[in-house]
């Protein structure tokens, strides 16, 4: 019976346990969205991860939205992050980076621009900018012929992910960014290519991942979704057929792994009452699946042993316990995390969590 402990193949890297820790946007790195010494360190605090998932990190100005967010754009970001992943390295951990364009999320106070979706549509509710919250705007579609430049943005930022000694790359689709903005019939209202019907609202995925692999290798390019219910405002009426259809494409294309976030009902970082799809995405994506959201070790374990996934993200819990594998093992009392503290600058609630192993 596969156990949380037991390793884990992953393209050329071999993972020591199932306990990876789930992409978290913590807003350390500098205005300028280069990563900070403090990042260096806090990566490195949890390098006993069997796979780190960076933070959402931009792809590019126009997609990136979130104050202090870290970047891949530019040869500073490259630099620093080359520290982050050489600290996680020398800790004897492994760390992919999470590849983000935001879309429609993105507000036009951090870089003066419209933001971009698949469709001229407005996110509810309002953004965190530098001035605090604000209202979002609505977003201005792509043009078809603006696609190719995008895609460009994926693959420049995936050689920068390289570059800066990324052991690969997983393209954030979740969470009501901009892919899952093309991927939903709530937010994708386009008569093109690239709306309408399932295959094609799943064309942009397939084009970005196709990219992806083509620049960084299949092995080393994994994918997050969020199939289950609203996510920022992104929705779809035959959410079990477009994520069904979503994962066979990426089976296809033979991606390292697939992770998937679905809340439950009683959902502690967003709810829904719709049920998961990962039972049917299982069937059809035979790669290595990852699911997230609500798993304590209990939950986690009696995931791997029914089978229904080959490892768990942990989101909070990686956030506020550095060694949690350790933990898990020895069963010690999990730190727990500060919310305040989330997306403050600084070292509290960042760097702080003591380690029961150190
Ligand atoms: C502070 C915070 C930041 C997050 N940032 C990201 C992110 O950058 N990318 C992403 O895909 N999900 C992000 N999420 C979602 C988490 O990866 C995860 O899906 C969520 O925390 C549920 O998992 P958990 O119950 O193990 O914490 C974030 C969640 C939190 C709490």
């Amino acid at each position: 019976m596969t156990t949380l402990f037991d390793p884990i193949k992953l393209g050329p890297l071999t993972c020591p346990n199932r306990i990876w820790m789930a992409p978290l946007t913590r807003g350390r790195a500098t205005r300028e969205h280069v990563p900070t010494e403090l990042m260096v360190r806090y990566y490195a605090q949890r390098a006993s991860a069997g796979l780190i998932i960076s933070e959402a990190t931009g792809i590019s100005v126009e997609g990136s939205g979130w104050p202090y967010a870290g970047g891949l754009w530019g040869q500073e970001h490259v630099q620093q992050w080359r520290k982050v992943t050489d600290a996680v390295h020398a800790a004897g951990g492994r760390i992919f980076a999470q590849l983000w364009h935001m879309g429609r999320i993105v507000h036009p106070s951090l870089h003066g621009v419209q933001p971009v979706s698949a469709s001229a549509t407005t996110a509810p509710g309002s953004a965190h900018t530098y001035e605090g919250k604000q209202p979002y705007v609505e977003a201005r579609p792509l043009a078809i012929n603006e696609i190719p430049r995008l895609i460009g943005d994926y693959v420049s930022a995936a050689c920068n992910a390289i570059d800066a000694g990324f052991d690969g790359v997983q393209l954030h689709a979740a969470n009501g960014y901009l892919i899952d903005q093309f991927l939903r019939d709530g937010s994708n209202h386009r008569t093109d290519a690239y709306g309408g019907p399932i295959e094609n609202r799943i064309r942009l995925l397939r084009e970005v991942t196709q990219a992806l692999i083509d620049t960084v290798g299949a092995n080393r390019t994994a994918v997050r979704l969020s199939p289950n219910g609203d996510s920022q405002g992104v929705d779809d009426s035959r959410q079990a057929e477009l994520f069904t259809a979503a994962a066979a494409m990426l089976d296809a294309l033979g991606i390292v792994f697939l992770e998937l976030r679905e809340p439950g009902p009683d959902g502690t970082f967003g709810k829904s009452d719709r049920p998961p799809v990962a039972p049917l995405i299982r069937k059809v994506f035979k790669g290595r699946l990852v699911l997230n959201s609500d798993y304590d070790f209990a939950r986690g374990q009696a995931a791997l042993a029914a089978g229904a996934a080959d490892a768990i993200a942990y989101g909070r819990k990686f956030l506020a316990n550095p060694d949690l594998p350790y933990r898990f093992q020895q069963g010690i009392a999990l730190n727990a995390d500060d919310q305040k503290t989330w997306y403050s600058q600084g070292a509290e609630g960042y760097i702080t969590y003591p380690a029961a192993s150190a």
